[in-house]
């Protein structure tokens, strides 16, 4: 089938990224984004392009490129559907929050609902593809809606998970180190993937387009994920060890990592890894691995994650410690709220726990972040539902410079790594603060030598 009309459900983080690339990739494709959510959509088309929802480096240079000429935002979503050959979905699919799996496996409604719509709907036959990360065998499930509940069409599912980071999401998309497309292996699958392999060969080299079994596509994700994800648990766990013994993390992790069957990226010691994947992603290879029965498997994996909350854990006992066994009505400065540098996303976000941990202790929390609003901070601590929405406004204020939020502070914790605090005026900021006066680096950013020369006392993670 040639592809002339795609539709995208879902306009989140992965879903508005990569049609925006396809769109500017493949100008005789028509690529219409569409979501429930009227205002997600709404500044989607904004008219000034730097208001789009989701900052990502480059991005609203391709959205200015395409939008209005092939990429389109709406909530027709109907409307879309009919109209589209192939249609990606990029619902979010959170972990359950309640009944069977709670905690632990992926919430599939609104996938199911999604594929409920794509049968009501369609009157020609269409590709559906898998772009949330899903279980292995979701496939199987969406399949059966669709053959079960449709207008006799015919379907056919493949799974395309897509392994862009956010912060460098563009760079990703344009140069993937590899794009995964797994189907049937019916001679209509096999035509079916060619359909998408053909819409990304307009700018990927085929020998990076790699075509499996659908199976073996839905897992490889859940499983690239789990690998990144226990790197960083790895390298944190022996910045524990560092700490005790005198050794380095960050000279260990140059050490091991520059022998090349190891490999130097994913070493970064770290106050925990956050985004909205990892956790999920690992909590949802758990739950499969036990609903095999496969204990060992399960309690391997889940490791990765009582690590990233042990590392999360100690690192606000260690400012409560070091601050003397108390932190009530002191203000800390966070710097950063974001999980990473370079986008405005904080879902699981390291700085929500300790922010939590120190509120606990009736700390004041003074946040700036570049990219993240007040009320996306109150909305994150609301969410572990720790305490009333009124205290949390209480003990967590931000504002809009770094130097405000430092002033007066007994402590600064560097929680994302935002290229900018490294170029802050430091002394500035030391003159401000309450003294001693410390800098607990949670992503070993800062020049350390320079801080103490100035009189700080600098802690960080692994040394
Ligand atoms: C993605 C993937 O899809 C998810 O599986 C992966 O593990 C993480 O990244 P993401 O794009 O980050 O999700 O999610 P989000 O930014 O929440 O976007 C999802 C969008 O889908 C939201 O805008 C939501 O409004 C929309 N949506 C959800 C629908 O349009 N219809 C629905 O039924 C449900
Ligand atoms: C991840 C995967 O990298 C991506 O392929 C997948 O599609 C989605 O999940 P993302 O969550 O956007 O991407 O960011 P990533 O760069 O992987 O970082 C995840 C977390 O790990 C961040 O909190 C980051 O700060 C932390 N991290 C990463 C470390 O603490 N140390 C490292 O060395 C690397």
């Amino acid at each position: 089938m040639k592809i002339t009309n795609i539709c995208c459900i879902g306009a989140g983080y992965v879903g508005g990224p990569t049609m925006a690339i396809i769109a500017q990739k493949c100008p005789n494709i028509k690529v219409t984004v569409v979501d429930l959510n009227s205002e997600r959509i709404a500044n989607w088309n904004d008219e000034n392009v730097n208001n789009i929802p989701i900052f990502e480096p480059g991005l609203a240079e391709v959205v200015k490129e395409a939008r209005g000429r092939n990429l389109f935002f709406s909530t027709e979503v109907d409307k879309a559907i009919d109209e589209a050959q192939l249609i990606f979905i990029s619902v979010n699919t959170p972990t359950k929050t309640y009944g069977t799996g709670k905690g632990m496996a992926a919430d599939l409604k609104y996938i199911e609902l999604c594929a409920r719509q794509i049968a009501r709907v369609s009157k020609t036959d269409k590709i559906v593809v898998e772009k949330s990360t899903l279980p292995v065998r979701t496939a199987e499930a969406i399949k059966n809606i669709l053959d079960n509940t449709g207008n006799g069409v015919q379907f056919q599912i493949l799974s395309n998970p897509e392994f862009l980071a956010e912060g460098t999401a563009v760079e990703d998309l344009l140069m993937p180190d590899r794009v995964l497309i797994g189907g049937d292996t019916t001679l209509e699958g096999q035509k079916a993937i060619q359909s998408l392999v053909d819409v990304y060969a307009n700018w990927v080299s085929k020998d990076r387009i790699l075509t499996t079994n659908v199976w073996s596509s839905e897992l490889s994700k859940l499983v690239a994920n789990a690998f990144l994800a226990q790197r960083v648990s790895s390298i944190n766990s022996m910045s524990e060890l560092c700490e005790k013994t005198g050794a380095n993390i960050s000279e260990v992790a140059r050490a091991i990592g520059m022998d090349s069957r190891i490999g130097s990226k994913f070493l970064k010691a770290s106050v925990g890894f956050g985004g909205s994947c990892f956790q999920k992603d690992i909590l949802n290879l758990v739950y499969i691995a036990k609903s095999f029965g496969l204990n060992e498997v399960a309690d391997y994996w889940e490791q990765v994650i009582i690590m990233n909350d042990h590392q999360k854990k100690r690192f606000s006992k260690k400012i409560v410690t070091t601050l003397y066994n108390t932190v009530a009505d002191k203000k800390i400065a966070f710097l950063g709220w974001a999980f990473k540098k370079d986008t405005n996303d904080t879902r699981e976000s390291a700085a929500i726990y300790i922010a939590d941990d120190l509120i606990n202790e009736h700390a004041k929390v003074a946040v700036f972040d570049p990219k993240v609003e007040h009320e996306q901070m109150i909305y994150d601590l609301d969410y572990l539902e720790t305490r009333k929405s009124d205290l949390n406004k209480k003990y967590l204020s931000s504002f809009e410079n770094p130097y405000s939020a430092c002033e007066n502070a007994h402590a600064i914790a560097i929680l994302t790594e935002w290229d900018e605090f490294k170029n802050y005026d430091w002394e500035k900021i030391y003159n401000s603060m309450l003294k001693p006066a410390f800098v607990f680096d949670g992503r070993n950013l800062l020049d350390g030598e320079k801080l103490k020369q100035i009189g700080f006392q600098y802690l960080t993670i692994g040394s």
